[in-house]
């Protein structure tokens, strides 16, 4: 009998255990199930939210091929394949002068242009196919005794409060998810910046006029213009903070992203808008006791660098490797190294999100130091192969190993 059932017919009274409970349905969560599962290593997903509601949140869209082998070696990439754009180069622009990041040429690697999405929902059917637990619309209250071997997690579902047992815990359940806040105050520091510029994102039913992703530095603002299929363009806008989107009807969005982008754009119909703010933060410890952090729940990146979905995939992928190691062999050795191995590539991310941020974004006064400064960046960026290199293998994804 599954867990819902469990919970069905006892009114949660019966007592309800499993190896592993993961808090939050996001590509963490549900890569790490998709691993355990693999490995024979039983997990419940506890999810705040619906099925649809996860299905649906607009976000992310740049695999790392390193993200993209992960998937296929849990044989969740044969849409992904199909569907999925793959891309060997980029473009930076500042102020309409253009310079092409070569990845093949420089890392060998390519990225593929897949919507968030429509990850999530592969992973999703995948673990629903292999019989994985997902309880949608239940809400992980409180992480008991994780710093005993015989954690739990407490949770409401379907109006009922409930306890699930376990040997482990995993928090992947976001930047405001519970996970981290239950992680002891004196155990990490904290970092971060609150960028003082947000972006203004939109999908459209539009053909890209371009044939790879575009970051434009212009004295208005950033730019960026990606896509999600022959038919549907994903572009942002750098805007201020404070910012409405009352304030942006769909002809000043194209007209400024025309502006800024020095192109003509296919001008579709807009069928998504959003604002999001731009912020680094991290913790620089991820576990205590039986409870392990991973993605957005440690960790946030500004997006310029397309890093945070990747950076969850690699997160898990640790945390996948110590348990298995705990149950084959009694190993608690990369369990108790999880973080440190983490926050390692944590912060080589970081760096990079946090360069490309500045190096792209309008922050400063024409004429002023840090303008010249960054102006000085661009002129080197297409004199020199080098400073290309280091873009090129950030942005691809450096190797696992590495780090
Ligand atoms: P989430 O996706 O946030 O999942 C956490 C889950 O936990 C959620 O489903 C939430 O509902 C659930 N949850 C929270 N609290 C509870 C609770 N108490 N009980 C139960 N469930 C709970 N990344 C990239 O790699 N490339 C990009 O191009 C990129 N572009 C981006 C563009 C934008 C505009 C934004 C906003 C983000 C972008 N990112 C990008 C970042 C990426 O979307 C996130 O890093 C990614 O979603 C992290 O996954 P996660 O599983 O850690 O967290
Ligand atoms: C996309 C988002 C990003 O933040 C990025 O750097 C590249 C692409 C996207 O949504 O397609």
């Amino acid at each position: 009998m599954n867990i819902t059932d469990i919970i069905a017919t006892t009114d949660g009274r019966g007592a309800l255990k499993t190896k592993v409970v993961i808090i939050g349905a996001g590509p963490a969560g549900l890569t790490l199930a998709l691993m355990l599962q693999k490995q024979g290593i039983e997990c419940v997903i506890i999810e705040n939210r619906s099925r649809e509601y996860v299905e649906n949140r607009v976000r992310a869209g740049l695999l790392e091929q390193n993200t993209v082998e992960v998937f296929e070696e849990l044989g969740v990439a044969e849409r992904l394949h199909k569907e999925g754009l793959v891309h060997h180069g980029c473009y930076i622009a500042y102020n309409g002068v253009v310079q092409r990041i070569d990845f093949q040429k420089h890392t060998q690697r390519e990225v593929t242009i897949y919507g968030q999405q429509e990850v999530v929902k592969d992973l999703i059917q995948a673990c629903l196919d292999r019989k994985i637990e997902i309880l949608f619309e239940a809400d992980a209250t409180q992480i008991n005794d994780f710093m005993s071997n015989e954690p739990s997690v407490s949770f409401t579902h379907l109006g009922q409060n409930n306890i699930l047992h376990c040997d482990f815990v995993a928090g992947t359940d976001g930047f405001h998810g519970l996970g981290r806040k239950m992680l002891p105050k004196e155990s990490y520091n904290e970092f971060k910046i609150e960028y003082p510029f947000s972006w203004l994102g939109i999908l459209a039913y539009s053909k890209p006029s371009y044939d790879e992703l575009i970051y434009a530095f212009h004295n208005n603002g950033f730019a960026l213009a990606s896509m999600r299929s022959e038919k549907v363009c994903r572009l942002y806008l750098q805007v201020p903070n404070d910012e409405k989107i009352d304030n942006w009807s769909d002809a000043k969005i194209w007209s400024e992203l025309e502006n800024r982008l020095e192109i003509e754009l296919d001008k579709g119909e807009i069928f998504e808008k959003s604002i999001t703010p731009m912020r680094s933060f991290m913790i620089d410890n991820l576990q205590a006791g039986r409870l392990f952090l991973a993605g957005d729940a440690a960790h946030i990146v500004p997006p310029t660098g397309a890093k945070g979905l990747n950076l969850a995939i690699a997160d898990v992928r640790n945390l996948a490797k110590a348990i298995v190691e705990y149950y084959k062999n009694g190993s608690e050795e990369s369990l108790k190294n999880y973080s440190e191995k983490c926050v390692a590539r944590v912060w080589r991310v970081q760096d990079f999100s946090n360069f490309m941020t500045y190096l792209c974004h309008k922050q400063a006064e024409n004429g002023s130091f840090e303008q010249l400064l960054q102006k000085s960046k661009f002129d080197y960026l297409r004199i020199s192969e080098a400073y290309q290199k280091t873009i090129a293998e950030n942005y691809v994804g450096l190797p696992y190993e590495a780090f």
